[in-house]
């Protein structure tokens, strides 16, 4: 079974958006996300009822894509055009297509990029890159005029549940970067799927953080746990 037939149960993407705002004080901002699947959606559903304002890209189907972001109540585009609507740019696309999404969003002249992806092979075995180098570096080189941020948000089956914590814990997230300010604005929105957000460091805490998510998908997928688990940091 390949990751997309697992995570595909976004195609019960019916889900209603909760037209009750979330006040958290925390301003609203612009969202272009690039990759309309499981997470793209999920991100979707959890953060527009906090106010920001969310457009949806990268499909095969244009047509598609369109019916899908209207359904939601958010507006939708090519990934260029994403760029140029958002504050922050979210990577949500499957790792074989990252080069072929960074190409189609063109520059990104300075603005964010959190890059949510990880580098998993097709049968979800392990990852194409990690330890050495990460999937979020890779990123950072393809997209050399991003603020790059990792933060792998926790399962999008999670997010597009009725109770996106575990037993009434959000589950732990990382976040990683250089630029302070642009890993800031990731570490809210990512609070507010909800998680608990840690700043790992550097971009090159990619390279721990992604393997560590690899084994809960491992965990959850391989070793028959289900999507219902998430990690946790205790201090
Ligand atoms: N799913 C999770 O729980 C989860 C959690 C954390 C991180 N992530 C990471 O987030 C990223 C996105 O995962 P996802 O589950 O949201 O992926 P997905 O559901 O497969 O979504 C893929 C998106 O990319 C588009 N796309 C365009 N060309 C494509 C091509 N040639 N092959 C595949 N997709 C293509 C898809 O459009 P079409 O609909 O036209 O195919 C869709 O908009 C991945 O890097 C994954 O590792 C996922």
């Amino acid at each position: 079974m390949t990751i997309r037939e697992i995570f595909r149960i976004a195609d019960h993407w019916h889900f209603a958006i909760s037209t009750t705002t979330i006040e958290t004080g925390d301003p609203p901002m612009r969202i272009g996300i690039i990759g309309a699947g499981n997470i793209g959606t999920a991100l979707v559903k959890r953060l527009a009822p906090h106010g920001h304002e969310l457009m949806l890209s990268f499909h095969r189907d244009r047509a598609a894509l369109s019916e899908l972001a209207s359904s939601l109540g958010v507006a939708s585009g090519t990934p260029a055009e994403a760029v140029e609507f958002a504050e922050v740019v979210v990577l949500a696309v499957p790792w074989g297509v990252v080069p072929d999404a960074l190409k189609e969003a063109g520059r990104f002249d300075g603005k964010i990029l959190w890059d949510c992806t990880n580098a998993l092979k097709s049968d979800m075995s392990g990852l194409e890159v990690g330890t050495t180098t990460s999937a979020g570096e890779l990123v950072a080189q393809w997209a050399s005029d991003a603020r790059v941020v990792k933060g792998v948000p926790p399962f999008a089956q999670l997010l597009h549940s009725d109770d996106p914590t575990i037993g009434g814990q959000p589950p732990s997230v990382f976040v990683a970067g250089a630029d302070a300010q642009a890993k800031a604005a990731v570490a809210q929105l990512m609070s507010e799927l909800p998680a608990t957000v840690t700043d790992a460091g550097p971009l090159e805490a990619s390279r721990f953080i992604e393997p560590a998510m690899m084994l809960v998908v491992h965990m959850a997928y391989r070793q028959g746990h289900g999507p219902r688990i998430a990690m946790q940091l205790m201090r």
